[in-house]
């Protein structure tokens, strides 16, 4: 029995479940804590009881989400965004930012793609890290989410993911690991879903042995709102608050479970410490006042580094001041700039990119602007407005046309079913750019759409995937040249739907999602089978070229250094992503052909070069070792690649690495081949095999590669004679294992 009253034992559980929607109860003595989303802007609700966006909130800056943010590759950048953020969550008096997002977009139908980062853990990491480190160092939590292997929308609540543990590992934990130890943010937001059986709620496995003991996270665990199943359940396996409140009802079970004594009272104690950190953290420092002036044009500063120039053929761009142009589009005029759902905030203000477009022209008249489409849906109008589009774009010497996915075909709550942008707008492409040769597409979207249509009638396209409220005032710098593009993909786009990776097993069926491609998700499993794409991840271009050096290669005592010379071979200053990636083509376990493991941005004048940097640790070159369930280094030749895109390698060098991990031992159900590898038990075994009687080879009168098939015998099957051998294989096993033991 507890030791405590039972009205003090009732005061402490509460702790652990909120008092309301968005706060917690009084802790360790301080004011209560409001938590509220996030991520790309803060969503302080005036009404104190929706989450779905529908109660209105206070205008708050709207940064891009993190298909935008994600698409500058930029994590100092995404710092920047972090401490402006955390100003404002300061001002607005939010304790926990609920963000970033770090679930992978597995499939481009994702619902929520547009709230996270990437297709690979290492960029998405990477990202999230520098938001966590700007929120943070303003005394604002963050709150990494949605742990873990979220991937769709679908039956969100139910819906199990089913994943081996090398994906599990390698793909799907990984991005927020790297986040976990590198940035530590001070709450960890825990998904709906279950995963590979059990509700990540109420997940010993996810909450305690990976996130405490293998991470080392000493924040606390936030339930997804609704999130909770069973409140006892999910408070033993380590989710230290429930959210939103789970009321008196959730304390009395709580209660009821403590003196009954089916759970034990440092449950409860670890989540109340934990919770008690937490409050101290965020009353330990305070934010610097928010601006939210400078905080816009930080928005528009951020917006221009996200836009990815997927093509530019007759250098159609930039634009000349006094060029001719014919705006065409919707979205020219209510630009969307952020997902549907949860994350939706209400912006201080919107830049309009026809208005921004008009402010950079030499003169306002020289700019058309056609609607093209409505954003309405189809109508009896839908001919004219494409007629009238292509007068214009006829008229002028270039056409700028803005399409895209509009706020219904995408938000959190539902995957999406196909990923084709609408029928009308390209039909609207298809007639502009029969009349003009020089058509820029802009594109704004959530999720990847398909673009190898647009890719062969556009002579340039501009990704802007979303924006924010900055947007409009970016794509008109980028558009003008002044600012060089310099975004890269942080998703795949696929020729067609057919060949993404996690095609036929997404969204899943009867709540259960099978994770089939394994690790093989995105570039990985494209590259796998050498699937042609429409633009590969890491892809974009600039106003400017890069030449890039030889790759240098030196062994550090944490990892790889790897180094390599850029210059720009163009006449206009610009950024270029350079991206490290690294392969093992020899290796004894399944791995992708190429894998990020680091970037690096440099910016150059014309015919500047500088020599740049970075170390791969060993850790990020590390496989889920099956067979020890442990990190394993493989040892050998490692290849690695200096590349402007995940298709684009300039330059490859070679290093050898010595291995590191766990040795498996040898046991009797290792095969022939195995134990003839071991150096010690290997030798051992030669000498029992019956040495060839005659010169008759057996392998050939059978026709039959005899060696190959006894290889794969395990050894305990193996008869080498009429005697029994097996004392003889257990004592060279036993051999072999204690010098595998002084490995280990
Ligand atoms: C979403 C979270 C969000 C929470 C609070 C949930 O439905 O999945 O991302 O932070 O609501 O609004």
């Amino acid at each position: 029995m507890p030791q405590t009253s039972d009205h003090a034992l009732s005061a402490r559980v509460a702790l652990t479940t909120g008092a309301s929607f968005w706060h917690t109860q009084p802790i360790a003595g301080f004011a209560p804590l409001m938590l509220a989303d996030g991520p790309h802007g803060i969503r302080a609700q005036i009404a104190s009881s929706d989450h779905l966006g529908i109660a209105p909130s206070q205008p708050a800056t709207c940064f891009p989400p993190a298909s935008g943010l994600g698409q500058s590759w930029d994590p100092e950048l995404a710092k920047r965004v972090g401490i402006a953020l955390g100003q404002e969550a300061a001002f607005f008096g939010v304790s926990v930012l609920l963000g970033p997002g770090v679930n992978i977009r597995r499939d481009p139908r994702g619902g929520r793609n547009f709230e996270y980062f990437s297709e690979d853990p290492i960029h998405g990491s990477d990202l999230a890290s520098g938001w966590v480190r700007g929120v943070q160092s303003q005394g604002v939590g963050t709150s990494l989410k949605h742990f873990a292997a979220n991937n769709a929308e679908t039956d969100r609540m139910r819906s199990d993911s089913v994943i081996d543990e090398r994906a599990l590992r390698e793909i799907y934990l990984k991005s927020f690991e790297r986040v976990v130890k590198g940035a530590k943010p001070w709450t960890v937001m825990c998904s709906y879903n279950k995963v590979n059986g059990t509700s990540a709620s109420q997940n010993p496995w996810l909450l305690q042995e990976i996130l405490r003991k293998d991470w080392g996270f000493d924040g606390a665990v936030v339930s997804d709102w609704g999130a909770v199943y069973n409140r006892v359940e999910s408070l033993r396996a380590g989710l230290d608050l429930e959210m939103p409140s789970g009321g008196d009802r959730s304390v009395q079970k709580v209660v009821a479970a403590l003196e009954a004594g089916s759970l034990d009272i440092s449950s409860l104690d670890q989540a109340v410490s934990n919770l008690e950190r937490l409050a101290t953290r965020v009353n330990s420092k305070s934010a610097e006042p928010a601006d939210f002036e400078a905080n816009h044009l930080l928005a528009r500063e951020v917006a221009a580094r996200s836009i990815v120039l997927l093509k530019n053929q007759n250098n159609v761009l930039p634009l000349r001041q006094d060029a001719r142009v014919a705006v065409i589009g919707a979205f020219a005029t209510a630009p969307r700039i952020q997902g549907g759902g949860s994350s939706h905030v209400v912006p201080t203000r919107v830049d309009i990119p026809l208005d921004e477009i008009r402010n950079r022209s030499a003169s306002g008249d020289l700019v058309s602007y056609s609607e093209g489409f409505s954003l309405a849906g189809a109508s009896d109008s839908d001919a004219l407005l494409v007629e009238q589009a292509t007068k214009a774009a006829a008229a002028a010497e270039v056409a700028v046309l803005f399409l895209g996915l509009s706020a219904s075909e995408e938000s959190e709550g539902f995957d999406r079913t196909s990923i084709t942008l609408p029928e009308r707008q390209i039909a609207l492409l298809r007639a502009v750019s029969l009349v003009q040769p020089n058509t820029v597409v802009f594109l704004s979207h959530g999720g990847t759409v398909l673009l190898a249509e647009v890719e062969t009638l556009a002579g340039a396209i501009l990704d802007g995937a979303l924006l924010g409220q900055g947007g409009g005032h970016a794509v008109a710098a980028v558009l003008f040249g002044a600012v060089n593009p310099s975004g890269r993909l942080s998703e795949t786009v696929p020729a067609k739907l057919e060949d993404a990776p996690s095609y036929g097993n997404f969204p899943g069926e009867f709540s259960q999602v099978l994770y089939g491609e394994s690790i093989f998700v995105g570039y990985r499993g494209y590259d796998l089978k050498d699937i042609a794409v429409t633009f590969p991840f890491g892809f974009g271009l600039s106003y400017t070229q890069f030449q890039y050096g030889e790759l240098g290669l030196q062994k550090v005592d944490s990892g790889v250094r790897v180094s390599i010379e850029i210059r720009n071979v163009g006449d206009r200053a610009g950024r270029e992503v350079v991206q490290f990636y690294s392969g093992k083509p020899d290796s004894k376990v399944r791995r992708a052909v190429r894998e990020l493991k680091s970037f690096v941005s440099v910016q150059l004048e014309p015919a500047e070069s500088k020599t740049i940097e970075a170390v791969i640790s060993f850790e990020d070159l590390k496989h889920w070792d099956i067979l020890t369930s442990s990190w394993v280094l493989e040892g050998g030749d490692w290849e690695f690649y200096a590349a402007a895109s995940s298709r684009d390698v300039r330059s490859t060098a070679q290093i050898n690495l010595p291995r590191s991990g766990l040795v498996p031992l040898l046991t009797m159900s290792s095969t022939v081949f195995e134990v003839l590898e071991d150096p010690i038990a290997g030798p051992l075994l030669m000498n029992l095999l019956p040495k060839p009687s005659s010169d008759v080879d057996a392998g050939e009168v059978l026709g039959i590669d005899l060696a190959a098939i006894m290889g794969s015998f395990p050894i305990s099957s193996m008869v080498l004679t009429q005697q029994d051998h097996t004392k003889e294989f257990e004592s060279l096993i036993k051999a072999a294992n204690s010098a595998r033991a002084e490995i280990r």
